[in-house]
Parts: structure tokens; C-alpha cells; sequence
């Protein structure tokens, strides 16, 4: 068997068609892939020892961003990636906020742009001080504010609760590009935005205003919020950015006390739509008091216990959506990705 031909777990293709670089000697076995992975790193090498028939591999796993499209930003951004919704309330600012940090936890450079100006809510999640301003440099720039070891930045941190809406309602269309062309970003190998609830042409302006590698929507199972989220995939379709996921929130419900899992909100929601946009299902999220408590709290489940069930979701999804994007930037296409399960069985 040779490990150039190994199907990428999330792509399910040969890494060798995706350009991974991969060197072998005997059971050392050295991989770098397009998309951040330490997270499974001792599943993939348990799958490659597998593969290649042997007892035991010795797998350095590395990343290397793919090239982005370059972002009108002072620092360098590779990716910028879009995580929008249909509609308010499903929990597109929790995903983010998750997302952006399980990207880090799997080794790369991450942003977070709070984009939500009438409801920015990054701040908190984030746990960044009520009243704490970015520190502004060569009076020109401002430097975003680390938390929880990524890079935020949020129109909350600018104006204060007082700014009266009226105001807020002819920046929106300016201030993402204002933000992002004056915050000197790190280095990113991702700038996670966390696009304001809905389909208008707010959300379609900032789309084709900012150069998005990639969108993916949130979505609750109701009814209600797949038509919504639909019409989130058709606009990003309209201005030519590629979908690269779902992710279902607030899928089921445990029972704290006895443990049973049920649909709240409906089943099979998520697929159902995934199959539709031709996008794959990245994730699914329980309804869990332990995700709002934390976000809310200031330190998101994946910075709370990274290595919990909950974080290991997030973590999945995070590592789905960026092979998404390798695949986009390797091969020009989005062919509909089909998951393998790497879990032995
Ligand atoms: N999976 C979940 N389980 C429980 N509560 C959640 C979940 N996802 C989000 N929440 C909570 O729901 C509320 C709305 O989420 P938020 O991310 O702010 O939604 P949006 O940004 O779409 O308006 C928040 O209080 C958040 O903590
Ligand atoms: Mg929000």
C-alpha cells in the first residue's frame, strides 16, 4: 500500500491528489496536510498503521495552510471563512466562536471577527472586559485583542451600549470592510467572521465586498430555520462562495437524569438540507446547558475542556470545514466530500 494513495479521512480521496506531502522510512511517517489536525493525530496513525499492515507508526503530523486569496488587510489573512445563518437565535455566534477556537487547538493561526453589529456578542463569549478598547497603533491600526489564544476583534470593543441603532444601521455596510482593513491581524491562518443573522442585502454586500474562501451556515432542525438557512446557501452560491458545510445546533436533548436523547427540534434537519446544498454535514450539536453556560460565561466549551466530548464535536467539524477548503484551493472543486469513519469497527 502506498501512503501517497491513502484517502484523506475527511476528503476520502488520495492525499496525493490534494498535493499532501508525505515522507516514509520504515514506521516513521511524516504528513502535512492542508488543513490543521492534531486532534486526531493518534486516530490517523492508528488508521495508517492499519493501511500499510503494520504493527505500529510513528506519525508527524503537520499542517500548511493552503494559499489563500489574500484579504485588503494589513496583517496577512490566508482564509477568511464566513459562518452565517438564516435567521437570529440559532446559535451562529456560539459555533463561531467554538469553530474558531478548535481551529487553533488543531495548530493554526486564528481570527475571529465579530461582524454582528447589532448584536455583537464576541466580547462576552470571549470573555474580553466590558469597557476594554483595542490598542491602536501608529494611530492607524488597531491591534486585535487576544483571548483564550486567538486573535478577536468585535464592534463591541468600539462603540459602547449607548451608540444609538441609528447609527449603527448606515455603518454595517462599511464597518466589516473598515474593520477588517483596519485591525492588524497576526499572521491568520484563519479569520473566522461571524456574519450578522439573515439573508439581506446586508449580508450579500458583505459577501462580495470581503474576499470569503468560504461559507458555512448554522442551522437549528426546525423547519423554520432550514428554509433559512437555504436562502443563506443560495446567497453565498449568488456571489460565488463555496459552501463548505452545516453544522445542525441544538440538535438533541440528553436528559441530564436519565440520559435519554431526544429531538427537540425535529430530526434528520441538518442532513436533509446538506443533501439538498450539496454540502456535507460537518457536525451536529446537542442542545446542552454546558455550551450556553460557557459562551456566555466567557470561556466557550472548546477553551473550557478541549478535549471533552462536546469539544471533540466542534473539533471535528472545525477539521471537516478547513479540508473543505483545502480541497477548494487543491484540486478547484468542491466535489461533494463523503466522510470515512476513522473509529475502528
Ligand atoms: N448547542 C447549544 N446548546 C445550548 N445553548 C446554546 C447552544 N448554542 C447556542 N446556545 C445559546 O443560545 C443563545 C443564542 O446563541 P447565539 O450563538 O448567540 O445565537 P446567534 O448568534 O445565532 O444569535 C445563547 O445564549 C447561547 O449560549
Ligand atoms: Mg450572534
Amino acid at each position: 500500500m502506498k501512503i501517497e494513495q491513502f484517502p484523506d479521512p475527511y476528503l476520502n480521496v488520495p492525499w496525493e491528489t490534494l498535493g499532501a506531502r508525505v515522507l516514509s522510512s520504515g514506521q516513521q511517517v511524516a504528513v502535512t496536510l492542508g488543513y490543521p489536525a492534531a486532534g486526531m493525530a493518534d486516530d490517523l496513525s492508528a488508521s495508517l498503521a492499519r493501511y500499510l499492515g503494520v504493527e505500529h507508526v510513528d506519525l508527524d503530523l503537520r499542517f500548511r495552510p493552503p494559499e489563500g486569496r489574500g484579504a485588503a488587510a494589513p496583517g496577512r489573512i490566508r482564509h477568511i471563512i464566513a459562518v452565517a445563518s438564516g435567521k437570529g437565535g440559532v446559535g451562529k455566534s456560539t459555533t463561531a466562536v467554538n469553530l474558531a477556537l478548535a481551529l487553533e487547538k488543531e495548530g493554526a493561526r486564528v481570527g475571529l471577527l465579530d461582524a454582528d453589529i447589532y448584536g455583537p456578542s464576541q466580547g462576552m463569549m470571549l470573555g474580553v472586559a466590558e469597557g476594554r478598547r483595542p490598542e491602536v497603533k501608529d494611530e492607524k491600526f488597531f491591534l486585535p485583542i487576544k483571548a483564550h489564544g486567538i486573535q478577536a476583534m468585535s464592534m463591541s470593543f468600539l462603540i459602547t451600549e449607548e451608540t444609538p441603532m441609528v447609527w449603527r444601521g448606515p455603518m454595517v455596510s462599511n464597518a466589516l470592510q473598515q474593520l477588517l482593513g483596519q485591525t492588524l491581524w497576526d499572521d491568520l491562518d484563519y479569520l473566522i467572521v461571524d456574519m450578522p443573522p439573515g439573508t439581506g442585502d446586508i449580508q450579500l454586500t458583505l459577501s462580495q465586498r470581503v474576499p470569503v474562501s468560504g461559507a458555512t451556515i448554522v442551522t437549528t432542525p426546525q423547519d423554520i430555520a432550514l428554509l433559512d438557512a437555504r436562502k443563506g446557501v443560495e446567497m453565498f452560491r449568488k456571489v460565488d462562495i463555496p459552501v463548505l458545510g452545516i453544522i445542525e445546533n441544538m440538535s438533541t436533548f440528553r436528559c441530564p437524569e436519565c440520559g435519554h436523547e431526544s429531538h427537540v427540534f425535529g430530526s434528520g434537519g441538518g442532513e436533509r438540507i446538506a443533501a439538498q446544498c450539496q454540502a456535507p454535514l460537518l457536525g451536529q450539536l446537542p442542545l446542552n446547558m454546558e455550551i450556553r453556560e460557557q459562551a456566555d460565561g466567557g470561556t466557550p466549551t472548546v477553551a473550557r475542556d478541549p478535549d471533552g466530548e462536546i469539544a471533540r464535536v466542534y473539533r471535528h467539524a472545525a477539521r471537516y470545514m478547513a479540508a473543505r477548503l483545502w480541497q477548494l484551493a487543491a484540486t478547484g472543486s468542491d466535489a461533494g466530500a463523503v466522510e470515512i469513519s476513522m473509529t475502528d469497527d
